[in-house]
């Protein structure tokens, strides 16, 4: 797996916004676990990493490519339900 990087990810539906600001940076080979209560975004946040939702504001980069335009095949990650 590549280097992960959130800059500034927001992620609004409608006017409300679910996800402000968050910023992260995964390391090529390391494994990381999101937690949190329910509704705190977990699952939004990986849908927007792997294209499966619009990124409403920052960038999301992997490998060193900014994929907030790429389509899901395009950035070679995956996510199984
Ligand atoms: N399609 C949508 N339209 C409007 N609001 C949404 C939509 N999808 C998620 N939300 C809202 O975004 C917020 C984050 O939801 P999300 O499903 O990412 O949380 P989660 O941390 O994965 O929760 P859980 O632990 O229950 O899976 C919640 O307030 C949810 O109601
Ligand atoms: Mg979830």
């Amino acid at each position: 797996m590549s280097n992960i990087v959130c800059s500034s990810v927001d992620k609004s539906y409608g006017a409300i916004n679910v996800i402000k600001d968050f910023n992260l940076d995964v390391a090529d080979q390391k494994f990381i676990v999101f937690l949190g209560p329910s509704g705190c975004g977990k699952s939004t946040l990986l849908r927007m990493i792997a294209g499966l939702e619009e990124i409403s504001g920052g960038t999301v980069s992997i490998g060193g490519t900014t994929v907030n335009d790429l389509e899901p095949g395009e950035r070679g990650v995956a996510m199984v339900f």
